[in-house]
């Protein structure tokens, strides 16, 4: 484990609204939750909820009972630390499916909730298995939650729904443990399977940091003086080298600005001058789990989520900017969810919504050919070539995933 205890691997969990993420996260993290300052709490986990856990384990037990979450061992010992993980809740709700996707990037494995007394699969739990297998996370562990609301008959039927319903995708071979978050049931099981599915991704400590904006806010009391104004707070994933205390950082694609009706994208400047990672106040902060970050920027810029969407990294490293882009296009069979229609070829003219790392933006086609499109965005995005899309189109009246498109440049 990384000696400061600052999560290393983010993992998200997804599933049918109701069927138990919450519960879980909290029957999991304990009291680790608390430990966010007031801001991180407000700041961060509202739109994607997030909470630390700290996976241990007890000398001479055995597997599975040796993983817990307590600093107690049954006989009064104290449990070592094995590594401190980041969930990230993402919304079951169907609407919030853009924030899911957005998420999901940031994410290196997942747990699939799946309640035992609904049938399989719920529309979410479809269309979020859709999304794992479109983003790319293929390690993942399902979580078979409520097993205490079931009589075994029930459960047994309802894990062979979830074996055929996961048959062809990317969880074939993923574990199913049943649990009860609720009732702290099998949650040893559970760890046991995150433990073995879902590694901590080898991460390389020498390439240029990399920051993923989730959010960005104004942490300031309203009538606070000038003087003692804090600057703008960014809050979002490192995903790839460390971030210190001093470092200078750029900010792309950066502020709108509107010059003779025009709307330009400026990229911004600043200095790192806090950083928050587990909860607590760190000089340095290496990949996995959420961080705060503290800049030096008039906090007017970050108010309300004005930067989300946005990479941050050491000036002129990061990759380029797009106000358009030309995509490969792997459409999906069909439409997700309840009311699965087929999914017609992408027309030229029509408008799409794309999630692009943790950017969702909105463009239309200004060219369609079969299996490729370029798209003209509302707001630019930055994001190296070969990047994976989101590509969503409006049927009726809320966007639904339709394929997956890949950055050509
Ligand atoms: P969204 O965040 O809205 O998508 O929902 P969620 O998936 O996070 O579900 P949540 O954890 O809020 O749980 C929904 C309801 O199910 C709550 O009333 C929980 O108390 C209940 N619940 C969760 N896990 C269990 C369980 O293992 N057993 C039982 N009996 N109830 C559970």
């Amino acid at each position: 484990m990384v000696g400061n205890g600052q999560p290393e691997v983010n993992i998200g969990l997804v599933g049918h609204v109701d069927h138990g993420k919450t519960t879980l996260v909290q029957a999991l993290s304990g009291s680790w939750t608390d430990q966010h300052s007031e801001e991180m709490k407000r700041g961060i986990s509202i739109r994607l909820g997030y909470a630390d856990a700290t996976f241990r384990h007890c000398e001479g037990v055995e597997e599975p009972e040796c993983y817990t979450v307590e600093e107690e061992c049954p006989d009064g010992s104290e449990s070592e630390p094995l590594r401190t993980v980041s969930f990230v809740d993402a919304p079951g709700h169907e609407t919030l499916m853009a924030t899911m996707l957005s998420g999901a990037s940031l994410m290196d494995g997942a747990v699939l909730v799946v309640s035992a007394n609904e049938p399989v699969p719920q529309p979410q739990t479809e269309e979020h298995l859709m999304a794992l297998d479109i983003i790319g996370i293929d390690n993942i562990v399902i979580a078979q939650n409520k097993v205490d609301l079931v009589s075994t008959d029930q459960a047994r039927q309802n894990y062979e729904e979830i074996q055929e319903f996961v048959e062809g995708t990317v969880a074939e071979d993923a574990p199913v443990v049943p649990v009860s978050a609720g009732q702290e049931v099998n949650l040893d099981l559970l760890i046991a399977a995150i433990e073995e599915e879902i590694p901590t991704p080898d991460r390389d400590p020498d390439a240029d940091p990399r920051m993923h904006v989730a959010r960005s806010f104004d942490i300031n009391k309203p009538g606070t003086t000038a003087g003692d104004l804090a600057g703008g707070v960014l809050g979002g994933s490192l995903v790839q080298g460390e971030l210190e205390v001093d470092d200078e950082i750029e900010i792309r694609p950066g502020r709108e600005v509107e010059e003779g009706g025009q709307t330009e994208y400026v990229p911004i400047e600043t200095t790192v001058r806090s950083l928050q990672a587990g909860g607590k106040d760190a000089d340095t902060v290496t990949p996995g789990g959420l961080l705060g970050v503290g800049t030096g920027l008039d906090p007017a810029l970050t108010k309300g989520d004005a930067l989300a969407g946005r990479l941050a990294g050491p000036p002129d490293s990061l990759p380029p900017t797009w106000d358009g882009f030309t995509m490969n296009v792997d459409l999906l069979d069909r439409v997700v969810g309840t009311d699965g229609g087929e999914i017609d070829e992408i027309s030229t003219g029509e408008p799409l919504m794309m999630t692009v790392g943790t950017s969702t933006t909105v463009g239309a086609v200004t060219s369609a050919r079969e299996g490729e499109c370029e798209v003209n965005l509302k707001r630019p995005v930055c994001a190296e070539p070969g990047a994976k899309i989101a590509i969503n189109r409006r049927i009726g009246a809320r966007w639904r995933l339709i394929g997956l498109g890949t950055l050509q440049g």
